[in-house]
C-alpha cells in the first residue's frame, strides 16, 4: 500500500484514551452530557446526520454508546467499536446490529456500505493507522458512498493534544484525497469555549449566559479553520483501493 500522505501522527501524542476503561467507569456517558459538552457534541451529531443518505447500509464507525443514532434518519445502521463495554451500553438504546472490530480491519465485504459516519473518533488513530482505516473504508464502501466525520481542529489543542492525534487540516485533506476520499463539504461546529464559560454552562443560574455565548460561537460554522472541531463530508472515489 502506497503512503496516503499523512506525514505526521498529528502532534504530541502521549497516550491514546482507554475507552474500555472510560465506558466501565462512566457508563453511557454520551447520553448524559451537559452544558457546553452536550451543546457542541449534539450539534456535531446533527451536522453529520444531515449528510447521511437515507438509503443503503450506514456504518457508524467507532459508535461507542450509540448516541448519534437518535439523530440519524436511516434505520439501516451497523455499529462498530472496539470497546465491548461501549457496545454493551449502546445495546440498551436501540436494536442496531453491532460488530466489535478495530477501525483498521473492518470485517465487511467489498462495496457493501453506502454511508459511513464517524463522530469524534478518527483522532484516536495515529497517521499510519488512520491511513489503514481509510483504505478499509474505501474497500467496503460503494463508489460515491459518503463518509461523514468530525475531527478536532489541530490548532485548538492543549490538554486534548495529549490524548488524541489531530492532523493539521491541509495534511488531513491531502491524506483523504490520496486514500480515495474527495472532500465535498466542510463545516465548523463552534468556537472553543473559555474554561470559565464551560463551568458556567452547567451552573443553574449562569447557564443562560453561557448558552448565549455558545449560540454566538456557532458562527464558526462558516470558519472551519477557527472551529473547535469541524465536520467533513467526503465521497469515495474508489481510487483508494488501487493504491
Ligand atoms: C469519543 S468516543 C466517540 C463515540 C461516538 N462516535 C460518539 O461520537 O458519540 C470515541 C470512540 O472511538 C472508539 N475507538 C477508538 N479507537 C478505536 C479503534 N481503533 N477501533 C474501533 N473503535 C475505536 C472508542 O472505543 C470510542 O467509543
Amino acid at each position: 500500500m502506497e503512503s496516503s500522505g499523512f506525514r505526521s501522527n498529528g502532534g504530541s501524542l502521549l497516550k491514546i484514551k482507554d475507552f474500555e476503561k472510560e465506558y466501565r467507569e462512566k457508563g453511557a456517558y454520551h447520553h448524559r452530557l451537559e452544558g457546553f459538552a452536550k451543546w457542541w457534541t449534539f450539534d456535531n451529531y446533527r451536522i453529520l446526520a444531515a449528510w447521511v443518505e437515507n438509503e443503503g447500509r450506514t456504518l457508524d464507525l467507532a459508535c461507542g454508546d450509540g448516541m448519534i443514532w437518535r439523530f440519524l434518519k436511516t434505520s439501516a445502521i451497523i455499529g462498530v467499536d472496539h470497546a465491548p463495554t461501549g457496545l454493551d451500553h449502546s445495546r440498551q438504546f436501540a436494536g442496531v446490529p453491532l460488530v466489535q472490530a478495530d477501525m483498521k480491519a473492518l470485517p465487511f465485504k467489498a462495496g457493501t456500505i453506502r454511508n459511513t459516519v464517524c463522530s469524534l473518533s478518527f483522532q484516536y488513530l495515529p497517521g499510519p493507522d488512520f491511513e489503514r482505516c481509510l483504505h478499509e473504508l474505501s474497500r467496503i464502501m460503494i463508489k460515491d458512498g459518503r463518509l461523514a466525520f468530525s475531527y478536532p481542529n489541530a490548532r485548538s489543542g492543549r490538554d486534548e493534544a495529549l490524548s488524541h492525534s489531530a492532523l493539521p487540516y491541509k495534511e488531513l485533506l491531502a491524506g483523504l484525497r490520496k486514500s480515495g476520499f474527495r472532500p465535498a463539504a466542510v463545516r465548523g461546529i463552534s468556537l472553543r469555549m473559555p474554561s470559565r464559560l464551560v463551568r458556567w454552562s452547567v451552573h443553574p443560574v449562569l447557564k443562560p449566559l453561557a448558552g448565549l455565548y455558545y449560540r454566538i460561537s456557532k458562527i464558526a460554522r462558516f470558519f472551519p479553520g477557527r472551529s473547535y472541531h469541524y465536520a467533513l463530508c467526503c465521497l469515495n472515489t474508489g481510487e483508494g483501493i488501487r493504491s
